[in-house]
């Protein structure tokens, strides 16, 4: 079983020819030896999480795991679930959470996290906050010194409703930090891209880093017509990170 401590565990270092999805695969497969039967499990959104939905499912198959009931955190991972056959619900249903497996688009050392680059923003962080441990899988790639002031964008989820105005005050918000916010489009381009929920995101990319996070994300929360952002502080547990020197599993 992995350690329950605070402490690094560094396995033996995986072949070099490894690519960037067999390193995410290896993080996933890691999180799922966390994974006991009868448990209720967050089932993460990403090209990371989809490796552990997958691994869950073979263990059922296999009968080395028994009564999971998964909690989907998107559509996408919902279809995902019901092909493979695993048993699902819902927060109302079951409103605590035993474990959560994600993936994360930016982690700092403190385990702050960015996520929703793929734009499930809200019902994971609704899923993994309900949740007693959440493991976030990554390959090194997504290791940061300071999230949301680094490489790329935070996201925000916004009601469709005059989702301009809303992106000017975000934009206005962080213009210190060389903020510019913009509303994320259908590939193409022609048409904004509309989250399970029904609404839009704007992506603030940022020149500099934006300080206090937990002052930010108040600010970004108080503002009408925003829904939820993608800066998860606080809310993982666990983080295992897989690359070229090994796999290593490390607590908050
Ligand atoms: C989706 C997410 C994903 O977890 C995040 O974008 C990482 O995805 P991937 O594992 O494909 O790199 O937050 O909203």
């Amino acid at each position: 079983n992995p350690s329950n401590d605070s402490s690094t565990v560094i396995n033996s270092p995986p072949p070099s020819n490894l690519t960037q999805d067999d390193l995410k695969r290896i993080a996933a497969y890691k999180a799922v030896e966390f994974v006991e039967s009868g448990m209720v499990i967050g089932l993460g959104t990403g090209s990371t999480a989809k490796h552990a939905v997958d691994r869950i499912s073979e263990l059922l198959r296999e009968g080395k795991l028994r009564d999971i009931i998964g909690i989907p955190t998107s559509t996408t991972t919902h279809e995902q679930a019901v092909s493979l056959g695993i048993p699902l619900s819902d927060l109302d249903s079951h409103p605590i959470v035993d474990l959560s497996i994600d993936g994360a688009d930016e982690v700092d050392p403190s385990l702050n996290l960015v996520k929703g680059r793929g734009g499930s923003l809200l019902r994971e962080k609704m899923i993994e906050g309900a949740s007693k441990k959440f493991v976030v899988i990554v390959d090194e790639s997504k290791l940061v010194k300071y999230i949301g002031g680094s490489r790329l964008a935070v996201p925000v989820e916004v009601v469709p409703f005059c989702c301009d105005f809303t992106r000017g005050k975000l934009e206005e918000l962080f213009r210190e930090a060389g903020c510019t916010a913009k509303l994320r489009m259908k590939s193409g381009g022609e048409t904004a891209a509309v989250t399970d929920n029904g609404n839009y995101v704007v992506d603030l990319y940022l020149e500099r880093d934006m300080g206090d996070l937990e002052a930010a994300s108040e600010a970004i929360l108080r503002l009408p017509g925003v829904v939820e952002h993608g800066m998860f502080l606080g809310i993982a547990t666990t983080l295992i990170v897989a690359g070229k020197s090994g796999v290593t599993v490390r607590d908050r």
